[in-house]
């Protein structure tokens, strides 16, 4: 089948990459990477999750995911406020993309599909399995590590681990 006669080729295929991004991981980057060869567009959508206080501003967080995407030519950074479904109604989009590490990420992220669902019938929810080293990663474990001073330069790419040094200066 080619890209005329398959149905999935019709339009554009634009995914939305939500999340907060506090900053961007490997495990993020690895998501990035392998879903930006599937759609033709990638949008990397950094936002606010209401439970989580950010160690970045929007700001920075954005800085550090075009500096860890600039070798991707699909691939564009943003963000937005409220909504993630009104957010995709504005740019045209109906796929989410999110990661799961482990069952333990299965009932959240179950809940947050459905919700989206429930918010507008377009949206749907694609999962990805993240590459098993770094099943265990997050922006929080990494934010840990470098609290005290522990080495993340295996978990992010040096222009976090940099920004990460900078936000805790008092343990170098
Ligand atoms: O990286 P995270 O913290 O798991 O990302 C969560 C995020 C930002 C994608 C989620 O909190 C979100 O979509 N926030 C926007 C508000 C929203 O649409 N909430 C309804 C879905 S439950």
């Amino acid at each position: 089948m080619n890209k005329e006669t398959n149905p999935l080729h019709r339009h554009p295929s634009i995914a939305v990459y939500p999340g907060s991004f506090d900053p961007v991981t490997k495990g993020h980057l690895d998501i990035i990477h392998r879903s930006a060869k599937l759609f033709d567009r990638l949008i990397v959508a950094v936002s606010h999750n209401s439970s989580k206080t950010p160690l970045f501003t929007m700001d920075e967080r954005k800085q550090l995911l075009l500096g860890a995407t600039r070798d991707l030519d699909n691939v564009e950074i943003d963000s937005f406020d409220g909504l993630l479904v009104n957010y995709l109604r504005k740019r045209n989009a109906r796929l989410i993309i999110r990661g799961l590490r482990a069952m333990t990420d299965f009932e959240f992220e179950l809940q947050m599909a459905s919700t989206n669902r429930k918010l507008s019938e377009e949206a749907e929810t694609f999962f990805m399995s993240t590459s098993p080293e770094y099943s265990y990663l997050s922006s929080s474990i990494v934010k840990e590590i470098a609290k005290y001073a522990g080495p993340v330069g295996d978990l992010v790419p040096p222009d976090v681990e940099q920004a990460l040094r900078a936000k805790f200066p008092q343990v170098q």
